[in-house]
């Protein structure tokens, strides 16, 4: 068995709270593009439960795709250089597309993909992020649909990773210094 090294502090958000605010998000998703169709993407592998839930509080027809990024870097910051390791699978050209993101922190990531993902020529593009970390803000971007805003701390959970594990949590907590 590997040693745990990391220190968890109380339950920031639980399973209901996140289940109450996903249902809100899809139900404003399902409002906001009435009488059209939507392409979410899912950026990997964070935002994977963050997805399977939204995706069924959607009340339109929904394709999904997924594309996974790294940046290249330590893993508790973001560097700002991004490389695409899995690209889409369909062309995205006059869809309306959604990116679903489990956290934004500095916000390059999001800024990068998203001028990246613009010049392929969507109908639409917007960002959906379970979690928003504003005070970490460096890129000039905004999400378009925010699940909670969250301090400056290190989360963990529903999807959230540190060296790749708590990712199963199916609450939202975060690291002890
Ligand atoms: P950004 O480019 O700084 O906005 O960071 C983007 C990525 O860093 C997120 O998609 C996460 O994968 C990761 N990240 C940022 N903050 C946290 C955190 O508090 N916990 C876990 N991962 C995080
Ligand atoms: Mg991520």
């Amino acid at each position: 068995m590997a040693e745990k090294k990391y220190d968890l502090s109380e339950i920031l958000l639980t399973q209901e709270q996140i289940a109450a605010r996903v249902a809100e998000l899809g139900a404003q998703i399902t409002r906001d593009y009435a009488g059209k169709d939507v392409l979410l993407i899912g950026i990997l592998k964070g935002s994977v439960p963050f997805m399977v839930d939204i995706m069924r509080k959607i009340d339109l027809d929904v394709e999904i795709d997924f594309m996974s990024v790294s940046s290249y870097g330590g893993s508790t910051k973001s560097s700002g250089v991004v490389r695409i390791l899995k690209d889409l699978d369909s062309d995205i050209r006059d869809k309306n597309v959604i990116i679903i993101e489990d956290i934004m922190d500095s916000g390059l990531t999001l800024a990068y993909l998203k001028g990246y993902l613009l010049k392929r020529e969507p109908a639409s593009l917007r960002i959906c992020t379970l979690l928003d970390k504003p005070s970490r803000r460096t890129a000039d971007i905004k999400a378009d649909y925010i699940g909670f805003e969250v301090e400056d701390k290190f989360i963990v959970g529903y999807g959230l990773d540190i060296d790749q594990k708590y990712r199963n949590l199916p609450y939202i907590s975060w690291v002890k210094e």
